[in-house]
């Protein structure tokens, strides 16, 4: 049987780099729609040389919203072995037109039925790096639960956790609770991969991810920890009846399903993350000597490897 996070690797990461290169061109000239699609349109065309038979399971919406990279979409040559894809050409649509840090382009691929297919709809998330007791966190727990079962795990002070948060007004009860007992908090702007991703990376002081961004960045974040270790709970957050039919119409039954990690991705996984403007987890793309340099985070399931790739690719 393939390897899936071994036989395909070098085709998604061409992916991710090939979005990022795009995306990075209209950095900073405040044109969110542009930069997303010239990611997309480079995405596409590079999933469409990898010889397998690729699906997309989380991408840029509905066929009938999106017509590239949209759910259902198959890309690929159409040979070989089913991979499910999950893909976000940029994760930071806003923090690009903007210039400000922290974009990627994003694309966790798995065996077929290994990432759950998840709505555009919202999700209440909780993650926490590796190395942590098990069940540690808890969805339906207090925010002061939470903290407090990482500082005890941790041998830490309350005041000593750091939660990542995205600043959203939606979090005002949540950025409260975290105040109330001195917790630190990481308010980010944008791109909640990251956030979920920062807790497992010991040169970050990010602790815990709290609350509630897009359900399809919630089954790239989870494909990613359940490469490089981590625990991770989830809930759809249904807002209205268009959403309920949305979710309804992919499958899902359960709308207020409590989802573990292994629920939302499981099996060979491979996780790839191109910077697009510059990060703390990987280099944005820069343009050197007639070279674009790219700096992607890769993550393998099957090895828990974590690789940092550097790719000079000739203009
Ligand atoms: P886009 O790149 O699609 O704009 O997503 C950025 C993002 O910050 C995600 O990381 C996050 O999950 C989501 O938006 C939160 O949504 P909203 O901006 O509506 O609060």
């Amino acid at each position: 049987m393939t390897i899936i996070s071994t036989q395909y690797a070098s085709g998604i990461v061409n992916a991710t780099e090939k979005a990022a290169i795009a995306a990075s061109k209209l950095i900073g000239l405040g044109d969110e729609k542009a930069a997303d699609q010239v990611a997309v349109d480079a995405m596409r065309t590079a999933l469409n040389d990898i010889d397998f038979k690729g699906r997309i399971v989380i991408g840029e919406g509905e066929r009938d919203e999106a017509p590239m990279l949209y759910i259902g979409e198959e890309v690929g040559s159409g040979n070989n072995d089913e991979v499910d894809i999950a893909l976000d050409p940029l994760e930071g649509t806003t923090i690009t037109a903007k210039g400000m840090p922290n974009s990627l382009a994003v694309i966790a691929a798995a065996q077929k039925g290994g990432l759950l297919y998840a709505p555009d709809t919202y999700m209440n998330k909780i993650a926490v790096g590796g190395e942590l007791p098990k069940d540690i966190i808890d969805l339906d727990a207090s925010v002061q639960d939470n903290i407090k079962s990482i500082a005890d795990a941790k041998k830490i002070k309350v005041g000593d956790v750091t939660a990542c948060v995205l600043e959203r007004s939606r979090h005002n009860d949540q950025i409260e609770s975290l105040r109330s007992i001195g917790a630190k908090i990481v308010l980010i702007p944008d791109g909640d991969v990251a956030g979920v991703i920062m807790t497992t990376q010991t040169d970050n002081p990010v602790d815990i991810y709290l609350g509630v961004g897009g359900a399809p960045e919630g089954v790239l974040a989870a494909a990613a920890l359940q490469c490089i270790g981590g625990q991770m709970q989830a809930r759809l957050v249904i807002n209205n009846e268009d959403e309920k039919s949305r979710a309804q119409k992919i499958g899902i039954k359960d709308l207020d399903k409590k989802y573990s990690l292994n629920e939302l991705a499981h099996g060979d996984i491979i996780f790839s993350a191109t910077g697009v403007t510059e990060g703390t987890m990987v280099r944005g793309v820069r343009n050197l000597n007639s070279n674009y340099i790219t700096h992607s985070l890769v993550l393998r399931s099957n090895d828990s490897s974590t690789q940092y790739i550097e790719t000079y690719h000739k203009i």
